[in-house]
């Protein structure tokens, strides 16, 4: 590689960077699609879920939905200005299966466990780019790192409400 010294480094906006733009753009991209789909599955959750036990449950994942909805707009934001293009909802396809409305609506275990395999799913990919952001996007790798904080302690907080159905044995 050519010496740098007479043209300083601008790091992942280097035109010889552009593959690793690329790839955190993509890895961007499916963030996205997972905090879309996170509050489309809490919206649902946390308005169909009845009975008085579920009234925790439901205010808890409200509050989730606005902060799943602020990671979504961050991801999306950094993709912009990596000179990426934001994807319009043709290019979504749903994952969380499990996270569907369950057949009973006082089901709340089901709900919990959903959750807990969201939030995972999203540390899994978030740890993933913090990794691959290492030494290549700094400022990719810090807002991910922030928000990987928060969905780990989403994800504390239903293990929570899981282990109180677990010790009363409904879970
Ligand atoms: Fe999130
Ligand atoms: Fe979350």
């Amino acid at each position: 590689m050519e010496t740098s010294a007479s043209s300083p480094s601008k790091g992942i906006f280097d035109s010889a960077n552009l593959e690793d733009r690329e790839r955190v753009i993509e890895l961007l991209r499916r963030a996205y699609w997972m905090e879309i789909e996170t509050v489309m599955s809490y919206l649902a959750a946390s308005v169909n879920l009845d009975g008085v036990r579920a009234q925790e449950i439901k205010e808890s994942l409200s509050e989730d939905i606005d902060e799943e909805l602020s990671h979504a707009k961050r991801f999306a934001e950094r993709i912009k200005e990596l000179y990426g293009v934001v994807p319009g909802s043709d290019a979504f396809s749903a994952e969380q299966h499990f996270l569907q409305p369950p057949d009973e609506q006082t089901d709340i275990v089901h709900v919990i466990r959903g959750v807990i395999k969201a939030e995972t799913g999203a540390i899994e990919h978030y740890t993933r780019i913090v990794e691959e952001t290492e030494g290549v996007d700094p400022v990719t790798q810090d807002m991910t790192i922030g928000i990987l904080h928060d969905e780990q302690s989403h994800r504390r907080l239903f293990e929570g409400f899981l282990r109180e159905y677990e010790f009363e044995g409904i879970a």
